[in-house]
């Protein structure tokens, strides 16, 4: 090989090399990749929301799944809705229908207590949260990511509260109670029993499962056995639909406005019209309105941000001597 060839080829290969080099640069000359960040959070428009809505019982409900409804439209997210008529095994189904379609958040409206814990392990297995609306439910905590709702128990104690300060030489009353079973029912009656005065009696509680068709034969029933004003002096309603369907079966009776003290509970349009008209001496609220709520959990959930296991609703008593003035203002 002649020296001229040699050096030439010396030559091509440093250039070679000083290339290859340059195309390997350091890191520190590369731009910086792109940030993942911000558009991997999710959004309400990614969010499929299941709402195994237990029934349309009362306006309370009626209230509870428009405010559902009104906030997923509102904020562009998709709910899937069902009326479970007030049957368990109707919602255990529908949220099995959920966990088929792998929703991303399910939120339960449990119509009783017990008998949950299956059909939450197989969400929490699936993978899917599950926060518990409105009443309680009695499985493990660890089946369920949270649960928003009323202090159920707080609400009878405050009608209990009603009670010992109308009557402080003592009476009997009646229970008219919601559902069997229902932690709305369960919570209302125990807060009532823990603050009652002892010098007022619980004469009898039946059952209208938080409906104004079956409260009426209920209060017909006990009207049949017990004497307004003698044997018994005040009533205890566990919602306002079963008080006005109380209050049809005491006016056929004949008995008037204020003859006897009753309280109900939630605080619906209807409930403010019974205390206008002097039936109802006061009703302690049980706020609906928790669509907005639920919703902002949901998201959190998705995004695996943390959350409150307990939210209970801030809620009052509402007194006829306002009635009349916050009625038009009602939103439920
Ligand atoms: O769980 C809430 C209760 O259920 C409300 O008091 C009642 O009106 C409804 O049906």
């Amino acid at each position: 090989m002649s020296k001229k060839l040699l050096y030439n080829l010396l030559a091509a290969v440093m250039l070679a090399s000083l290339v290859l080099t340059a195309c390997g640069a350091p890191a520190a000359t590369q731009p910086a990749p792109a940030e993942p960040a911000a558009s991997a959070k999710k959004t309400y428009a990614d969010m499929t929301l299941c709402y195994p809505q237990l029934g349309a019982e009362s306006d309370w409900r009626t209230a509870n799944t428009a405010s559902f409804k009104q906030t997923a439209e509102e904020l562009g997210a998709k709910l899937i809705f069902s009326d479970a008529q007030q049957k368990q095994e109707n919602q255990i189904s529908a949220m099995r229908a959920c966990i088929q379609q792998g929703v991303d958040v399910i939120a339960l409206p449990p119509v009783v207590e017990d008998g949950w814990d299956a059909v939450l392990t197989e969400a929490k297995n699936a993978g899917i949260p599950v926060i518990i609306v409105d009443r309680s439910v009695s499985a493990d905590k660890s089946l369920y990511a949270a649960h928003i709702g009323s202090d159920m128990k707080l609400e009878g104690e405050r009608s209990a509260e009603e009670f010992n300060k109308k009557f402080t030489d003592g009476a009997k009353i009646l229970e008219l109670s919601g559902t069997t079973g229902s932690g709305a029912a369960v919570g209302r009656a125990e807060g009532l029993r823990n603050k009652l005065n002892a010098n007022i009696e619980i004469i009898d509680s039946q059952t209208g499962n938080f409906t104004r068709a079956e409260a009426l034969p209920v209060m017909q029933a006990f009207l049949q056995k017990y004497k307004p004003g003698e044997d018994f002096q005040g009533i205890f309603i566990h919602n306002d639909d079963m008080g006005i369907g109380a209050i049809e079966a005491l006016k056929a009776a004949g008995v008037k406005p204020g003859d006897l003290f009753i309280v109900s509970v939630d605080g619906t349009r209807g409930g403010f019209q019974a205390m206008v008209d002097g039936w109802f001496q006061a009703d302690v609220e049980c706020n609906p309105l928790l669509g907005p709520q639920v919703f902002e959990m949901a998201l959190k959930l998705m995004n695996g941000e943390p959350i409150e296991a307990e939210t209970l609703t801030n809620e009052t008593v509402y007194y006829p001597d306002k009635a009349a003035e916050l009625l038009p203002s009602r939103q439920y």
